[in-house]
């Protein structure tokens, strides 16, 4: 295994609510990462589940007269489930009803109270209940009393808590986000956290007395653990890193501290500065990074169910139907709001990204290539010939169609390689996968270039064209690499038409990118990879889809 393990996490999602695009897309980003880092050889570990405690879920029970577990066991199959839909390779997944998350958080809870990082105390304030989220005065007058989400009005909460000494820690949070400028990402958002810090930290309730549907503080029952605070702590119960010692932790403390929380900006706040607080108190390493992406939108709207612009399951099945699992991947990764601004999600606009990127370019340029592999040379993947390829010779005009100098394809390919590498490292998914795209829209200039069509009409061109074929096979191969984590069905049917077994190393059995005897990217992307002699098949990967038959079901 190379360097350092790598672990990424998303948010536990809500068992009140059904999944959609938000979902969805986190969780896509993730696996894209997560796939990718195996596939390059980490030994990774990617995490995600539900959030099952809360006034929420207790309350969406009762509405349903079934308990809170019935409702979380329901729809916690229902994310489970749907992660196959999506083709997410999640390691493990993680439920906050399960006893070893809530012996765990027992466990942790009692270590704060011991070390005096919490204590009991009165909270008068406001509470917004559909985030299940304190509010300072302040905040609540400038929000008009208001939840910026649900739009209901705040409650007013007046109890005996446990606290959280958060207060304790504004220096030591400051410090460290001086000294990691990384610690929370996109740089927009990071600079509202530090804004927010500056007006000071307060110490927050982590308990609450009005509902008991939670984890009970150990040894003072009638306190259940704040929603928010039980579910931090995923991240690590997975790990085992709340019960020191057993064989949970023994394997997996390898994986904290995490890589990569992927979050939507909305729940920042409670990732970038109560979840470290709380991390220090615990002598516990921080995460490396807190990746706060923002929100899709539909159509430019908010996405709302009465607006009926909502990306539901069924929505996105149909873009599955119509356009494949790998599209939608392909279009969540590249078109998504990982950056610091909202991402509109419109059907039109779909639809063209399939043809301009899938259609036109992935699919047209492999489909190019095997078909003139399969004309000119019966299928079979033709000598290299690179060293001794057609270069420009001194009488020529520098303009001749056949000079393929300005193509180092070797140097090209790796230069491609080592730049969606560095671009997944840093999570910039669409930089990633457009250096695949890139190296293939080269590939079709190049055919441009060379007319290998034309030089096939005579004979003596033939070790030319042989050398331009393999050239065009060869970076298409490699640029498959690349776009593998995205599109792991279409890469895996384009390696098989290439002859390449089980993706030269072990990929289409092991869909995981890691596995038995599976060859890592580096070393499958080496030039050369491709041997002569090799059956190649013609393939057409990406169907043309004529109108938006979404676009009509959803308008
Ligand atoms: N249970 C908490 C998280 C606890 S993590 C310790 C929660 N759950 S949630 O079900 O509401 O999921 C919120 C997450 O869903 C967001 O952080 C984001 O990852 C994703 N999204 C929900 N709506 C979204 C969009 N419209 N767009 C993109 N992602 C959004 O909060």
């Amino acid at each position: 295994m190379l360097g350092q393990p790598i672990s990424i996490t998303t948010p536990i999602y809500y068992t009140n609510d059904k999944p959609h695009i938000g979902h969805a897309y986190t969780t896509t980003v993730c696996d894209i990462y997560a796939r990718f880092q195996r596939f390059a050889g980490h030994d990774v570990f990617f995490l995600t589940g539900t959030d099952e405690h809360g006034q929420k879920v207790e309350k969406s029970a009762a509405a349903r007269g079934i308990t809170p577990q019935q409702l979380a066991d329901e729809n916690a199959a229902e994310f489970q489930r749907v992660l196959a839909v999506f083709g997410i390779s999640n390691d493990d997944f993680i439920r906050t009803t399960q006893p070893r998350h809530e012996r765990q958080v027992q466990a942790l809870v009692r270590r704060l109270i011991d070390s005096g990082a919490v204590y009991q105390g009165t909270y008068t304030g406001w509470y917004d209940e559909g985030q299940e989220e304190y509010v300072t005065e302040t905040k609540a007058k400038e929000l008009n009393f208001k939840s910026p989400i649900s739009g209901k009005p705040l409650v007013r909460a007046n109890e005996t808590n446990y606290f959280f000494r958060l207060s304790a820690y504004q220096k030591r949070i400051e410090d460290h986000f001086a000294a990691m400028p990384d610690f929370v990402r996109p740089e927009a958002r990071r600079n509202e956290v530090l804004g927010r810090l500056r007006e000071g930290l307060q110490d927050v309730p982590i308990t609450r007395t009005n509902f008991t549907w939670g984890i009970p503080v150990p040894g003072d029952e009638k306190h259940v653990i704040y929603v928010w605070i039980d579910a931090l702590f995923n991240y690590i119960t997975a790990l085992g890193l709340g019960a020191p010692g057993s064989d949970e932790c023994n394997a997996r403390a390898k994986y904290w501290p995490a890589t990569y929380h992927v979050i939507g900006k909305e729940i920042l706040w409670f990732h970038a500065v109560i979840w470290p607080a709380m991390l220090m108190a615990l002598d516990i390493a921080l995460p490396r990074c807190v990746y706060a992406h923002s929100f899709w939108i539909s159509e430019g709207q908010k996405m709302s169910k009465t607006l009926g612009n909502f990306i539901d399951l069924p929505t996105i099945q149909r873009y599955h139907s119509t356009y494949g699992l790998d599209a939608w991947r392909y279009y969540m990764a590249t078109q998504g709001p990982l950056g610091a601004t909202d991402a509109d999600f419109a059907a039109a606009h779909f639809h063209d990204i399939y043809h301009s990127d899938l259609v036109n370019t992935v699919g047209n340029c492999a489909s190019r290539v095997t078909a003139m592999i399969g004309k000119y040379f019966d299928g079979v993947v033709p000598q290299s010939g690179l060293d001794d390829s057609p270069r420009p010779a001194p009488g020529d005009s520098p303009g001749a169609k056949w000079v393929i100098a300005d193509y180092d394809w070797p140097q090209l390919a790796a230069q491609a390689v080592q730049r969606g590498n560095d671009a997944m490292n840093k999570l910039d998914l669409a930089g990633s996968l457009a250096q695949g795209l890139g190296l293939l829209r080269k590939v079709d200039g190049f055919i441009n270039a060379t007319e290998p069509f034309k030089l096939a009409k005579d004979p003596a061109n033939q070790p030319k064209l042989a050398a331009i074929l393999y050239q065009c096979a060869e970076a298409v191969r490699i640029a498959s690499l690349l776009l593998w984590p995205a599109m792991p069905g279409k890469m895996e049917d384009l390696w098989k038409a290439l002859g390449q077994e089980a993706g030269g190393g072990g990929q289409r059995s092991e869909i995981r990118g890691q596995g038995a005897g599976g060859a890592t990217l580096a070393a499958l992307a080496q030039w050369g990879g491709l041997k002569p002699g090799t059956k190649v098949q013609k393939i057409a990967l990406f169907p043309r889809v004529e109108a938006s038959p979404v676009q009509a079901v959803s308008a």
